[in-house]
């Protein structure tokens, strides 16, 4: 199969990557020249454990090119996917420009039949309306079908989950055209459902809600569990034993970030404001999560009074681990806060550390190892559980500190292991 992919973020390369490493031919564009000549020399402009490693692989086979220029690419192409991005507008909800063009870009490039696959996350009805732009400008000899293929990895085991997802969703108005798919996913694996495009598009918005509703759920009880003495890890795991429950995404915390649950929340919202059924349950995951961002913030004016001349470490910027992603991530948000009520921050991150710089600048000071960032500082701020975050020893918080005051957003630490240590230590869902 010859396999074009429209975007080269996250899911484009991501995408791209993996379906040449199951044999496929790949050309990745995107209009970023810097980027393609980067990823040309076989450089990932993310930081995902595993990418470069196989882009070079299949690189080096000549299953995997890179491309800026769209109509080489889809000029021979049997299967085009669209990975571009669908940023949120200023009403909450997907903006389809980056979208639109693609399927414009495709439809006055292509010169044969061709099945065009989404895999960008797009409100219900969007591939619909991709199938009517490309009909309106394609050369009328050539058959064009349209598939839904939403994505389910997660930043920081993206190829883990590409190989190892729980299902391929396949929605098609075509059903030859499903099949096409599917035959190219079959060297995966993994379990098909096929569909019509707008159960696919619905699918992939009820998961990121769903799980995202799991998170604020969790949050919420934490946060009971806190005023009436109970202990969230006991619970979480006590409930998530139930196998109607399930132990997944029941880790309390600073409330969920990233590129997809803030994003994808908000355009569900739109979504079912627009077809006059307020999502009133999703409205209050969204509000919980607000809120549960700013906690570890919120809990250090309680036991500190005022923060003002203090100085905090924040260990770990990133929205989670194994990603330099700083999308929406709780350490700005918490950050911002600091930095208004007058503390001086010296930040760490073992990885997003340049991201935040573009972000940050020099407003607060960046320690290249957990050691400086908590030399003489009077709070630490635990925000990303990092495995060189996690696995601090608790004796290195008690020797580098000033006073070792501890606000912890991923409950990294026993208890009685503080307690011990002689460390004042503030957790989520558990006694202080
Ligand atoms: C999420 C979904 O998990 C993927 O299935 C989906 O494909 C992706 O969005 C997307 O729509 O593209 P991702 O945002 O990369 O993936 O990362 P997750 O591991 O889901 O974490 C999201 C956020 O939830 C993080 O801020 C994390 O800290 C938080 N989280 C997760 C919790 O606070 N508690 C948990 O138990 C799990």
């Amino acid at each position: 199969m010859n396999i074009a992919i429209a975007g080269t973020g996250y899911v484009g390369l991501v995408t791209g990557v993996c379906l040449a490493h199951i044999g496929h031919h790949v050309t990745c564009v995107d209009k970023d020249k810097e980027k393609i000549a980067k990823m040309s020399q076989g450089i990932s402009p993310i930081y995902e454990p595993g990418l470069e490693e196989l882009m070079k692989e299949n690189m080096d086979a000549k299953r995997l090119h890179f491309t800026a220029n769209p109509k080489e690419a889809y000029a021979n192409a049997n299967v085009i996917y669209i990975a571009v991005g669908t940023p949120e507008r200023e009403d909450g909800s997907a903006d389809l420009q980056y979208v639109e063009d693609a399927a414009r870009e495709i439809a006055r490039s292509i010169a044969n039949d061709v099945i065009v696959v989404t895999k960008s996350t797009v409100p219900v009805g969007t591939n619909e309306r991709i199938k009517h732009i490309i009909e309106m400008e394609k050369p009328p000899y050539v058959r064009v079908d349209i598939v839904s293929n939403p994505e389910f990895l997660r930043e920081g085991s993206a190829i883990y989950d590409t190989f190892h997802g729980d299902r391929i969703v396949i929605g098609a108005e075509n059903e030859e055209a499903a099949n096409v798919i599917a035959k190219i996913n079959e060297p995966f694996g993994i379990p098909i459902i096929k569909t019509d495009l707008r159960s696919a598009e619905m699918i992939k918005y009820a998961a990121n809600a769903f799980l995202a509703t799991k998170i604020s759920f969790i949050n919420e009880i934490a946060n009971i569990c806190e005023k009436v003495g109970a202990n969230i890890d006991d619970v979480a795991y006590g409930i998530g034993q139930d196998h109607r429950i399930g132990p997944h995404f029941l880790r309390a915390g600073i409330g969920y970030g990233g590129s997809c649950f803030p994003k994808d929340t908000k355009a569900l919202v739109q979504l079912s404001g627009n077809v006059d059924h307020p999502f009133e349950l999703l409205q209050s995951v969204i509000k919980v999560n607000n809120r549960q961002r700013v906690i570890l913030y919120e809990k250090a004016k309680q036991v500190c009074g005022s923060l003002y001349g203090k100085k905090a470490a924040v260990l770990g910027l990133a929205f989670k681990p194994n990603t330099d992603d700083m999308r929406e991530a709780p350490s700005l948000a918490i950050i911002e806060r600091l930095l208004a009520d007058g503390v001086r921050v010296t930040a760490y991150d073992p990885v997003a550390t340049e991201k935040a710089k573009a972000l940050l600048g020099d407003r607060i000071d960046y320690a290249s190892s957990p050691e400086e960032a908590l030399a003489g500082a009077d709070l630490a701020f635990i925000v990303t559980e990092w495995k060189q975050i996690v696995e601090l020893p608790l004796s290195v918080f008690a020797q580098q500190m000033a006073t070792p005051l501890i606000f912890d957003g991923r409950n990294c630490y026993a208890l009685d292991e503080a307690e011990k240590h002689g460390l004042q230590y503030v957790s989520i869902g558990r006694r202080a």
